[in-house]
C-alpha cells in the first residue's frame, strides 16, 4: 500500500503526529502549504487556496489527511487539499490532532461535525477518521481546563502513555485497513 501522509499545522501538534505517522508506516510526508496566511482569512470566511503540491497524490493507494480543527470546522487548508484533489485522492484516511475529546466529538466545536464533513465530501473514498485529543498528553487534573488544552503541544517528552496506546492502535488499523 503506497502511502502519503499530508499535512497542515499551525502551532506543530499536526506537525508531530504526521512526522510520527510518516515514521511508523515508513511513507511520505508532505506540508500543505496556503497561499496566503490561513488564519486570518479563516476568520474572514475567505480561502485563497494552498500551493502545488511537490508529489504526485495518484501515484499513492492511501492519502493519510492530518491537520487541526478550529471553532467546529474542517479548515481551509485541509478541505482545498480535498477539493483541489478529489479525484486523485484512492482512499484517504482522516486524523486529527485537536482540542475536542471523545465524549464532546458532538458539541458545537467537537471534531464529530468535522468528520461527517470529511465523510460526506469523500463518501466510499474515506476509509477511517481519527482524532487524537490534544488532551490526553495533560496530567489528570488539567484534561477539562480549557485553557492549559489549547496551550499544550505534542512532542517527544508529553508522547506517552494514552495517547501512545491510541497511536499504536490507530497504525495497527491502518496497517489491516
Ligand atoms: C483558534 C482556534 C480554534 C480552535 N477550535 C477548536 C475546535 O473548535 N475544536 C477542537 O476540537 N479544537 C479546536 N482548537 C484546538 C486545536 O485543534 C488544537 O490545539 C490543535 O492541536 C492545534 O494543532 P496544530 O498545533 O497542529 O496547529 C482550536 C485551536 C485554535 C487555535
Amino acid at each position: 500500500m503506497k502511502t502519503i501522509v499530508v499535512y497542515y499545522s499551525s502551532k506543530g501538534s499536526n506537525r508531530y503526529l504526521a512526522q510520527k505517522i510518516a515514521k511508523s508506516l515508513a511513507c511520505d510526508l508532505e506540508e500543505i502549504k496556503p497561499r496566503l496566511n490561513v488564519f486570518l482569512f479563516f476568520l474572514m470566511k475567505i480561502n485563497f487556496g494552498n500551493k502545488k503540491l511537490k508529489h504526485s497524490i495518484k501515484d499513492y493507494d492511501r492519502v493519510i489527511l492530518c491537520g487541526p480543527i478550529w471553532m467546529g470546522r474542517l479548515i481551509p487548508p485541509l478541505r482545498s487539499f480535498i477539493n483541489k484533489y478529489f479525484s486523485e485522492i484512492n482512499r484517504l484516511v482522516f486524523v486529527t490532532c485537536c482540542g475536542s475529546t471523545a465524549a464532546k466529538k458532538d458539541e458545537k466545536f467537537g471534531h464529530g461535525f468535522v468528520f461527517k464533513e470529511v465523510e460526506s465530501m469523500l463518501k466510499e473514498k474515506c476509509e477511517l477518521c481519527q482524532a487524537f485529543p490534544v488532551g490526553m498528553v495533560l496530567p489528570i487534573d488539567k484534561k477539562e481546563d480549557s485553557d492549559a488544552f489549547m496551550k499544550a503541544h505534542l512532542n517527544d517528552d508529553n508522547f506517552k502513555g494514552e495517547i501512545q496506546e491510541l497511536f499504536d492502535g490507530f497504525v495497527e488499523k491502518i496497517t489491516r485497513l
